[in-house]
């Protein structure tokens, strides 16, 4: 029997105050046997749960909104609302049952519901409301208070609040906060799309006085913004908008809106902004301002103020939210006389405090992500961001005062306290830990500690990087919607957490902020572009190759996880301008040769003058990421049975391909500049024809042992680096990386301690010092797009595009690395997907699960089908097991929903291991002095060859990290070819 559950609406659990007319329904399944398929479903959706029982019990009911009547489909995800035409407001209540393969049908799923919202901008009947008094908006200003108060009658069946605001606001209503979201109502591109919240407050409107009070701070809106030290970049005055709407049990609804009645005051927050802080002091509150019977005869009153309503829009998935508290692991006092709190985590929030005191103390907190050599608290990273909270106390002799800031948000794992009115402790401060609520879907984890602690990184580097925008970091004055960095770490983000919600909302902000000529801006929302100075001006600040491309990169990445076809209609547009911007760039020739790029950013550069830096030149990586975004588009119009335009990209990408070929591929398969990037971008992307692909990995692979098994990769190869070696067959190569510790690495920054992921590979260098501040991030999610790696191809779970959103889910893990296991989690839209393997002397043993309602391809390391049981049985097709067979070293297996446990016998490690040439810590030609000389057997090796003086050769020092094989070009009458061959020989028998 199946049984329906976790029903959501446009990927949220009972949403209120939606704007999609035809929402999309979605449903998993249970089942208690293998192999179950959902064959039909039937929805109901009624106006009122009694009418949804009454329709389900096949009792005659009005208020019936869509019964989808027993519909012979398979589709348990998204299936749009398509019953009659909703109003603002209305709840409706759904319940579905499903039919199985062998037309069994389930009971009816517990019921859910989901809210509309105002629907249309017509139905807001408030103002946009302003403070009545003027102020210097070239700096931060004191938070206002807004408040109004009004009477309500009595039978009160249902109150909801729509509200937004230019700035962020904080709202309250007969004394309690309303929700426990944050930085509301979020960061959009605020020109084109303000996005309303609509709460539900029945349970604290009541008969007789009411007051709804709110405070509104600067945010993203008026604070600063951007690296040039601008303000104001959106607006310049803080505004609400908010309607509150009370339906009574006898039908009459009233309303309360923001209108010229509301009152004003400059309250406690002395200033607040994203960057610099928040400064609170306790003694300006107004006790019960927000509270009826407050009597506000001296406050300030408001202006009506004119600002589009057209624009406001529904919240699009979910807020920002406070998400777990962290308490500090230990106290310190630095070398300068520093109180210190270390919070054991780099996080993404604000500290909550709790003190005693006298009244007109003031208590600082400076926030930093790491200490000094010395021990100090490093704030330079920072640039001109402040990160300083202050706190002053109004001195309540008898009791603590707890003080937790409103409208910033900080990145941390540090604080020092200044002016705390005593010794302050561990208990007087707790991280609270903010981002938006995107729920966790994945965990991996692995045999190797480090990998597990580099996994930790990569989740937190998401969580304090999605506060409500995917950002670049969350500490220095930046925190932008970074495109390039989003496209390239979205993949993993899509297994870590849920976040096809907060995608739509982000890609819905890039369509709106794209320029008039489809290029598309370095940040979403377009703070550069609105800086309008020298150094950025909205074109200047748009068009880089493998940034703009997020704009087809997201969407597909999102339908490949999801399966989201609507996203994928809704962005459609968006993508078509981007690519024919793309094409509007170049000549005949189809190669990118203009504009600013970005290129590899960051890419590991060596320091040593006589070896040149891999260097990938822009042309190449702009015309690569053209044809690969053409591609993708093709698959996309295709998707969405848009023929001829399937055609018309897919004819733009083969001569796109064709020009990367003839103007960045020798005859002899060297590409471009000969770098690991160039070699990764062509292969990932298909940009060569079949005959010169397997000659071209082999290329990576020689410079990747050139670099002596290290990346030199930035942004942009970094993210595919591992998937081109593991599709071309050099898994153990890719492993050999993973595995590195040394610089750069991405282990590299785990020895060191690292919590998050940096943004630059030495962001702490090997000898403590740091990299320089100004641009030393240590939360950057970029290079944790090696997470996808982890998922798809240690733990191998992968999604298959012709099924998308884990319909067909593909099972094929590629031990290596040295590992014993790996294990992988995902909740995918139809359930969980679990992969994990074992790796003993004797055999490799996979357990998986399969969602009810999907089917799965297995890939396991076996020659033949009598090397393989599953659940201790030998295999054969029945209960589950669709199909098995064996080819190429391989057994591939096709199985309905369910568990299985298959083992591979008659296989000792080193067979199931078969194509692992690499081990970590692997010595050979291409092993870095240093590595030799650590390695006794090789020192040995080393001196007989050479004599006792190598050691003592002079410069000898300058030469420790490089690749053995490039010493031969400056020694070669110490060095010969025959030598080389010789240690290497040497290694191979003894190491
Ligand atoms: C950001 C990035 C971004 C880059 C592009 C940096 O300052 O932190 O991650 O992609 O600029 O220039």
């Amino acid at each position: 029997m199946l049984t329906p559950y976790d029903l959501t609406c446009e990927y949220l659990t009972n949403p209120i105050g939606m704007d999609v007319r035809r929402p999309r329904l979605s449903w998993k399944t249970s089942a208690d046997r293998r192999s179950a398929r959902q064959t039909a479903y039937q929805v109901l959706v009624a106006e009122s749960p009694s009418g949804l029982e009454a329709a389900s019990t096949g009792q005659t009911t009005t208020g019936v909104l869509w019964d989808s009547s027993r519909e012979m489909s398979s589709a348990s995800v998204q299936v749009p609302y398509a019953g009659s035409a909703l109003r603002p407001g209305q709840r409706c209540y759904w319940q579905v049952r499903v039919w199985d393969e062998n037309d069994a049908a389930s009971g009816w799923s517990d019921s859910a519901y989901w809210e509309m919202g105002l629907m249309d901008s017509a139905n807001w009947q408030a103002d946009w409301i302003t403070p009545d008094w003027d102020e210097d908006v070239n700096q931060s200003q004191p938070a206002p208070l807004l408040r109004r108060s009004f009477n309500l009658n009595s039978d009160i069946l249902a109150a909801r609040v729509y509200v937004t605001s230019l700035g962020l606001y904080e709202l309250r209503l007969n004394g309690q906060r309303v929700v426990d979201a944050v930085l509301t109502p979020g960061w959009t591109s605020y020109d084109h799309r303000i996005q309303y919240q609509t709460y539900d407050v029945t349970a604290l409107a009541r008969e007789g006085e009411n007051a709804l009070g709110v405070m509104l701070g600067d945010g993203w809106y008026r604070g600063y913004m951007g690296f040039t030290g601008q303000r104001n970049l959106f607006g310049n005055r803080l505004a609400l908008l908010l309607q509150l709407q009370i339906t009574y049990t006898d039908g009459r609804v009233e309303i309360i809106g923001s209108d010229a009645l509301w009152r004003a005051i400059r309250g406690p927050i002395q200033m607040a902004d994203i960057y610099m802080g928040e400064s609170y002091d306790t003694r300006l509150e107004k006790p019960g301002w927000d509270e009826a019977g407050y009597n506000d005869a001296d406050w300030h009153g408001v202006r009506l103020f004119d600002h589009s309503k057209e624009i406001v829009v529904a919240q699009v998935g979910p807020a920002v939210r406070r998400q777990e508290q962290i308490r500090p692991v230990r106290s310190l006092h630095s070398p300068k006389g520093e109180i210190i709190f270390d919070f054991g985590q780099n996080m993404v929030g604000w500290v909550k405090v709790r003190a005693r005191g006298p009244a007109g103390t003031t208590i600082t907190i400076r926030h930093a992500e790491v200490l000094d050599q010395q021990g100090n608290l490093y704030t330079e990273n920072l640039r001109s961001a402040r990160q300083i909270t202050r706190f002053t106390l109004k001195g309540t002799p008898d009791a603590d005062e707890v003080f937790e800031p409103h409208f910033t948000f900080q990145g941390f794992q540090y604080i020092a306290v200044e002016g705390f009115p005593s010794e302050p402790t561990l208990d007087d401060f707790i991280g609270i830990v903010l981002h938006s609520a995107i729920p966790p879907t994945g965990t991996f984890e692995c045999s190797n500690p480090l990998i597990n602690q580099l996994q930790h990184n990569i989740v937190w580097g998401q969580k304090g990087n999605f506060v409500d925008v995917p950002t670049d970091c969350p500490q220095r004055d930046e925190r932008l919607g970074w495109t390039g960095d989003t496209q390239v770490f979205i993949r993993t983000a899509c297994f870590n957490m849920d976040v096809a919600a907060f995608f739509t909302k982000w890609l819905r902000d890039l369509s709106a902020d794209q320029l008039p000529n489809g290029s598309v801006p370095f940040v979403i929302p377009d703070a550069l572009g609105r800086a309008n100075t020298e150094i950025a001006s909205a074109s200047s600040s748009a068009g880089s190759s493998a940034w703009g491309d997020a704009a087809v990169i997201c969407p597909w990445t999102i339908y490949l996880c999801y399966g989201d076809t609507r996203l994928l209609e809704e962005q459609y547009p968006s993508m078509v301008a981007w690519v024919n911007y793309l094409r509007s760039q170049v000549d005949q020739d189809y190669v990118w040769r203009s504009g600013f790029h970005f290129g590899d950013w960051l890419d590991y550069r060596g320091t040593w003058s006589l070896i040149p830096s891999p260097v990938t030149n822009l042309e190449l990586i702009a015309t690569a990421f053209f044809a690969y975004s053409t591609e993708l588009l093709a698959n996309m119009a295709r998707v969405l049975g848009k023929t001829s335009d399937a055609q018309i990209y897919s004819n733009l990408a083969a001569k796109v391909k064709a020009a990367f070929k003839n103007e960045f591929v020798s005859a002899a398969g060297r590409i471009g500049p000969n770098t690991q990037t160039a070699y990764v971008l062509a292969l990932h992307f298909d940009l060569l024809p079949e005959e010169l692909r397997s000659e071209a990995a082999a290329r990576l692979v020689e410079e990747v042992r050139k670099a002596n098994y290290h990346l030199t990769t930035g942004f942009v190869g970094t993210p595919y680096l591992c998937h081109v070696l593991s599709r071309y067959g050099y898994t153990d190569v890719a492993y050999e990386l993973l595995n590195q510790e040394g610089f750069p690495s991405w282990l590299y920054p785990v020895k060191k301690g690292a919590t998050t992921i940096w943004e630059r590979w030495d962001g702490i260098k090997p000898d403590g010092s740091f990299q320089d501040a100004g641009m030393n991030s240590f939360n950057h999610y970029a290079y944790g797009a090696i997470g996808e790696w982890l998922y798809r191809v240690v733990a191998g779970i992968d999604v298959d595009p012709a099924e998308p959103g884990y319909k067909h889910v593909l099972f094929q893990p590629q031990c290596g690395g040295g590992l014993t296991k790996a294990r992988a989690t995902l909740d995918s839209p139809y359930g969980l997907v679990v992969s994990a393997w074992e790796l003993t002397d004797a055999d490799f043993r996979l357990s998986i699960t399969v969602p009810v309602n999907t089917h799965a391809t297995i890939r396991l390391p076996a020659q033949s089908l009598d090397c393989v049981t599953e659940g201790g049985q030998p295999l054969t097709v029945g209960d589950g097991i669709l199909s098995a067979q064996s080819a190429d070293g391989a057994t591939i297996i096709e199985v309905g929903s369910g568990n299985y446990q298959f083992t591979t016998t008659g296989l000792n490690r080193v067979k199931a291991m078969a194509g692992v040439r690499h081990v970590a810590g692997r010595l050979d030609r291409y092993s870095s002095l240093r590595d030799l000389l650590a390695n006794e057997t090789a020192r040995v090796a080393l001196i007989q060859l050479f004599g006792p003086d190598l050691l003592q050769a002079p410069m000898i020092g300058m030469v420790m990290d490089t690749p053995l094989e490039q010493l031969i070009q400056f020694v070669p009458h110490l060095l010969t070819a025959e030598k080389l061959n010789a240690i290497e020989a040497a290694l191979n028998s003894t190491v």
